[in-house]
């Protein structure tokens, strides 16, 4: 019997085939800056920026793509007809708005997450797409950084069989990186839900086949700790088939770290590095360990990776692996996670629908 052949997995973005299409980037904030570093490496034509602060769509077009069109009015950009696809990075609250909005304009949707607060309003969301015949993707970029990319490929790729065990844990110092942000530094579930959800959202990829029937969750503060809302999370979600846990240590100041262990019924797949992911992952079968070296990070080839696939799908006229459909069992687990966090108690996911 050979063993599995690692090299063949592929989870690299996809390379643009055929005309380039005109891209927008509306919300022009933080997380911005990532999705045009990624654009402008990729050749990407970022057409147009739109921010109703328009100083902050300037600095941006400024710096990234000074051929680009500014707009502070939404609607005015989506008038144009040379805009296809439409990348919409603000916050949750205000998204829903702007996703119906491009819909209804006739164009194609990468969504930042968090996608919703509310899973039928994602619902809402996917019909209105389907009904416009437009693609309505979601940034889980998560998915093409290296460490979950590689993970997510072997495990879809039968490498370790029927996973029976995933756990995670991150330990960074995300208190003092959302130290001055006014609302990240606020948010109640900024551990669990803004930060939490890739997590949710592998976990629910790796076991793709199973059916969750609880999930337990607990958040705390912690002394050392320089913003006044949770910041570590321990969380256990039961399957049919296995159980998952993410450990999440939000106010870690030394020793960034990040890590995965993922069983299956045929090996195992381990990985250590940053918290958002390293340079190697490992594969232990029948056959023995095997060490894999990883290519790119987080932000480079995880905010390529969803443009490129919804790009790609557009061109061959099919449904992107990062469709919005595909992030909802992530966010039901989320808000699960999230509820027994408030009540203290199990939640059986399936009957979970928003973020309360
Ligand atoms: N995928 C990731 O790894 C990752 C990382 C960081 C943040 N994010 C997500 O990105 C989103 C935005 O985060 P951020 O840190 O960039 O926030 P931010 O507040 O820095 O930026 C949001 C921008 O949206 C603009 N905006 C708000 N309403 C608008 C409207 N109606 N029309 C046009 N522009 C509008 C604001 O003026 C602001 O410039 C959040 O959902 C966050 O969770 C994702």
């Amino acid at each position: 019997m050979t063993g599995p052949d690692l090299a063949a997995l592929d989870y690299a973005p996809k390379p643009e085939r055929g005309p380039r299409l005109g891209i927008a980037v509306v919300g022009t904030g933080g997380i911005s800056g990532m999705h045009l570093t990624a654009y402008r490496a990729a050749g990407y034509r970022v057409l147009a920026l739109c921010d109703h602060q328009a100083e902050k769509a300037i600095a941006r077009r400024d710096e990234f793509f000074p051929e680009a069109d500014v707009y502070t009015d939404l609607d005015e950009l989506l008038a144009r007809d040379d805009i296809a696809v439409i990348d919409i990075a603000t916050h949750v609250d205000v998204r829903p708005e702007l996703v119906r909005r491009s819909l209804a304009a006739g164009k194609h949707v990468l969504s930042q997450k968090p996608f919703v607060r509310d899973l039928a309003e994602g619902e809402e969301l996917i019909k209105t797409a389907e009904q416009a015949g437009r693609l309505l993707a979601v940034n889980q970029n998560g998915r093409w950084a290296p460490h979950f990319g590689f993970l997510l490929a072997a495990v879809r790729a039968g490498t370790i069989g029927r996973v029976s065990s995933a756990d995670f844990a991150v330990y960074w110092p995300h208190d003092r990186g959302v130290q001055h942000d006014p609302v990240f530094s606020r948010m109640p579930d900024l551990i669990l839900y803004d930060f939490g959800i890739h997590w949710f959202d592998i976990v629910a990829q790796v076991f793709a086949d199973a059916e969750p029937r609880s999930v337990i969750a607990r958040t705390g503060s912690v002394a050392g700790q320089v913003i006044d809302v949770p910041t570590v999370a321990s969380v256990l979600i039961e399957f049919d088939q296995g159980q998952a846990t993410l450990l999440f240590r939000g106010a870690s100041h030394f020793a960034e770290t990040g890590r995965y262990r993922i069983e299956g019924e045929a090996g195992v797949i381990t990985h250590q590095g940053q918290s958002l992911g390293g340079t190697s992952a490992m594969v232990t079968t029948a056959e023995g360990a095997t060490d894999v070296d990883l290519d790119g990070t987080w932000w480079s080839h995880g905010m390529h990776g969803t443009m490129a696939e919804l790009l790609a799908a557009v061109h061959d006229g099919e449904i992107p692996s990062n469709a919005a459909g595909t992030s909802l069992p992530g966010l039901r687990l989320c808000f699960a996670a999230i509820e027994s966090s408030h009540t203290g108690r199990p939640v059986d996911p399936r009957t979970v629908g928003a973020l309360r």
